[in-house]
This record gives C-alpha cells, structure tokens and sequence, in this order.
C-alpha cells in the first residue's frame, strides 16, 4: 500500500460501538451453537426436550448407546441384555469368540450350521438403522384390538399386498390374509381349518401328509396337537399308489422351495388339500418362476426380512370359509399376532419397499450374501469325494434380470440356496450328521426331515462369523481327505 500524501499515517477511525456489540454478539451466538452441537445430547434429561420431540428422545438415546457399542465387530449389545456390574447391558458374542467386547476367537471352533436362523439379514439393517427404527409410546394401541375392533392391522396387510405384488411371488387379489405369530402357528391353524367339523362325528380325520425330505415340524405338530379331525399319515409316498376310500381326505403340505433341499416343488399327492409353505419363495433364496397362486400359501417373515425374533406370518387363503375357521384359530388361541410385533413389520415392510429395485434392494443383498456363500461352500465340496452337496442347476431370476444389467449374463442366474443338502458318499459314512460332528460340524441330521442318514442339512442363513467357522471346518475336513489312506476315516 503507498504511503498517504505528506508522510502522513493515515488516522485510524474508531469502530463505532454498534459495530463492536454486533461482532461481539455474533462471536457469541456462533459459541453458543458450536457448545449447544457438540454437548447438548449428552446434557439432555428425561424431561428435557429437543427439535420438537420430548418423550421419544430418551428411548432414542438408550437405543442408540447400544447400537454404537460394536463389540469388536463380532457381538452385539441389546437393550435387554443381562446388565454388568456397572449396571448396563454388556455384548452378547457370537459363537467362537468370547470376551467382554468379543474380541476372543476360540481357536479350533466347533462351527454350528444347526440352526435355519437369518443372521446374514442383520448387516443389512444395520445399514438401514435409521429407516428401519419403530418409536412408540407406553400408552400405543394397549388394547386388545386394533383399527375397528379387528386384531389385524389393516395398514399392515395392506402393505402385505403391496409387498407380494411389487415382488411378484404371490398372486393377492382374490386371497384373504390371516396373521399369525411365526408361520410355525399356521401349521395347525391351516390343519384344522382344512379338517373336517368337529360337529361331523361320521367324517374320518383328514391325514396330514408330506414327501421326503420334509420339514420336520408338520408331523411333529400334528403329532402334538392330537386333533380328532385330523392324524398325521406319514409320507406321500405310502398313499401315492394306494386305494383310497372317497372319504379319504389329505392334507399335503409341499414345501417350495423346500426346506431342507431347496427345491421347488408340487404337491405328489393328486386330489390332497395342499398346504403351500412359501417360507423361501422370495427372490434372494431362489428363482420366482410365476407368482404363486395356490389356494392355500404360508409366508413368514423370519426368512425374507430375517426378522425371526418377531414371531410373525401370514396365510394367503381363497376360500373364505377356510380363511374364516384359520382366522379363528389364531383369535381362540392367542387373539391375533402382537400388536407391536405389527407395527415393526409394517416399518419393516415400508423399508424393503421403498428399496426395492434400487441397488439397495434387500434382496440384492440377500441373493448376494447367498450366492457367494454357496459358491465357496461348492468350491469346497467340489474338491471333496467324501460329500457332495444337492445339484439343481441354476435358473434365471426374473426378478433380478429387472433390476440388474438386462444383457444376457450369468448374473442373472440364480445360484443361491439357503441350505446345503449334504451327502455323504463313503459307505462307512453312514451317519452323515455323526461324520461331520466328529469333524466339529454340528449339522442337522436328515432322519429330522425323514431322510436318510447318509443326508444332513448346512445352513447357509447364520452370520457371518458363523459362515467363516464352517468354512474352516470344512476345509480342514476336505484336506484331511489327502493324507487318509483309502478307506480309514481322516477323522
Ligand atoms: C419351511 C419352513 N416353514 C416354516 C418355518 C417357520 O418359520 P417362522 O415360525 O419363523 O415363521 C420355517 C422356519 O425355519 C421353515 O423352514
């Protein structure tokens, strides 16, 4: 800057006190948001309030301190986890690691692909926390019944529809809708409103029946509940070329894709009443070929949202008088499902919507997730001539073909299964869930499903961390093969 003209310092003017108590008051004001940013959610009471919200915020909070604690990536914090010393819920770790974050791996680890429980679901929502978060207060929907005096949600089955129409697994419009809690409720509840009148004292009890392999369940509640109306009659195959009575009455479910051998199937029996189980018919387990229109279908939610713990399902059901004597099963024994347990779903539902088709579409994750854990388990077994694992050759997805680059390309095919159907080969092998046991591999043995011994069944559906025991497991097993002499068992 030149110098002013005469050598002169220029004067400086004074700043007007307006203009100071302006800068002063703005430094003060931009202060008082950074504190209020940075400390005010920890400062926050019960009665304290906030962007509109009171009640809800501490509930927010609570939730949130326990979805941020990560537990080493390999465990999980609950809100009604069993509290420690210093009176919080501590981490609940996942099989094979240990420690009060988790951060323990048991070396050697039995793997334990028991359980059919879909874990592989949880990152995905983890990703979706935000979206996928229920609020409610203690006074919410208290009482008995719901919108009209119903016990079902109507916004909920509404969302149901949505959901089977957008996805294209089931055909909807001239079915009606019974909730129950897990699909598991709607085995008995679908007998019983299948079965002849109990009033009928003449009409013989309808036989429930189903082909091998079969989920295990179907006999084992018909079995349990011990209806008069109904017996359990044991495998299709006993009645396929027998001579029937024309009071004969069947009951078959058919299980698609079927649990444990993941395939799609249709009913054996001509002329049964067939139970469709639609728990895998969604688009990361398997291909959709055509909407499902059967009469009558059960769905759950545990498997395509992997939301398990919930307990809930549904029946999609023509006849009105069938769908009249499920609906009242479900009210004489528990009053229809949970009422929360209908709010979160119909969050939940409201979430894989308004993903769908969109990169972050639950079932691109899903059919991800299941396809590369099918491919390294294939990978394995392949190198194997002590197991094999089911062959059925891969499809096209038209659900995916939709979403995904529609030029030709394997990625359309579907080859993801939820379970492994796992043979074992060599004759002294005979009990193949008791091989794999002694190989620290806890399976679930094909005499469950009425199989033989030589099959067991590998969920793929468990965390992560389970995924990567079995793997190693498995691998020890396969490379053991090369160092067993012929015939003397590696394990
Ligand atoms: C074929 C089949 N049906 C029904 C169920 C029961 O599902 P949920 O009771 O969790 O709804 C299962 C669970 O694994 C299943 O595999």
């Amino acid at each position: 800057m030149e110098p002013a003209a005469g050598g002169q310092q220029p004067r400086r003017r004074p700043v007007s006190p307006g203009l100071l108590a302006l800068l002063c008051s703005s430094l003060l004001l931009n202060a008082v948001f950074i504190a209020h940013h940075l400390f005010w959610p920890t400062r926050l009471g019960a009665g304290d309030s906030c962007c509109g919200l009171s009640w809800a915020l501490q509930a927010a909070r609570e939730a949130e301190a326990v979805a941020a604690t990560d537990c080493s990536g390999h465990g999980r914090v609950f809100l009604d986890g069993v509290s420690g010393e210093d009176g919080r819920p501590g981490c609940e770790c996942n099989t094979c690691f240990s420690g009060p974050d988790c951060s323990l791996r048991t070396p050697n680890c039995t793997a334990d692909a028991d359980s059919g429980n879909p874990l592989f679901l949880e990152p995905y929502w983890r990703r979706h926390a935000a979206a996928s978060a229920v609020v409610f207060s203690g006074w919410h929907r208290i009482s008995y019944s719901t919108t009209d005096g119903l016990f079902q949600s109507v916004e909920l089955e509404n969302h149901i529809r949505m959901l089977h129409r957008a996805v294209g697994n089931a055909v909807v419009d001239d079915k009606h809708v019974v909730f129950s809690a897990g699909s598991l409720q709607l085995i008995n509840a679908l007998v019983y409103a299948l079965s002849p009148d109990a009033n009928d004292a003449d009409a013989p009890p309808a036989r429930v029946v189903s082909a091998v392999p079969y989920y295990g369940n179907y006999k084992k509640q018909t079995e349990l509940f011990d209806g008069r109306e109904y017996e359990w009659g044991g495998t299709t195959a006993v009645w396929a070329n027998a001579s029937r009575n024309s009071t004969d009455r069947f009951i078959e479910f058919v299980t698609s894709p079927n649990n444990p051998d993941t395939q799609l199937r249709k009913a054996a029996l001509g002329g049964s009443m067939a139970v469709f189980d639609h728990a895998y018919y969604w688009p990361h387990f398997t291909p959709i070929p055509a909407p499902a229109d059967e009469d009558v279908m059960m769905f759950t939610m545990s498997k395509p949202s992997g939301h398990a713990g919930s307990r809930f399902g549904w029946a999609l059901i023509r006849d009105e008088k069938v769908a009249k004597r499920a609906y009242s099963y479900v009210t004489e024994s528990i009053m229809g499902a949970s009422r929360d347990t209908q709010m979160r779903m119909l969050k939940i539902i409201k979430v894989i919507l308004a993903n769908l088709r969109t990169e972050e579409d639950i079932f691109v994750f899903g059919h991800d997730v299941m396809r590369t854990r099918w491919r390294r388990l294939n990978a394995i077994a392949s190198r194997s001539r002590r197991i094999s694992l089911q062959k059925i050759p891969p499809q096209y997805c038209t659900y995916f073909k939709r979403i995904r680059d529609p030029s030709p390309g394997t990625h359309h095919l579907s080859f993801c299964y939820s379970y492994a159907w796992v043979k074992c080969e060599r004759e002294q092998d005979e009990d193949c869930h008791e091989a794999l046991l002694k190989a620290n591999i806890i399976t679930r043995p094909g005499v469950i499903y009425e199989a033989s011994k030589k099959y067991t069944r590998v969920s793929l559906l468990k965390s992560d961390d389970d995924f990567d025991v079995l793997i190693e497991r498995f691998t020890d097993l396969v490379n053991a093969e090369k160092y067993a002499a012929p015939g003397v068992s590696s394990m």
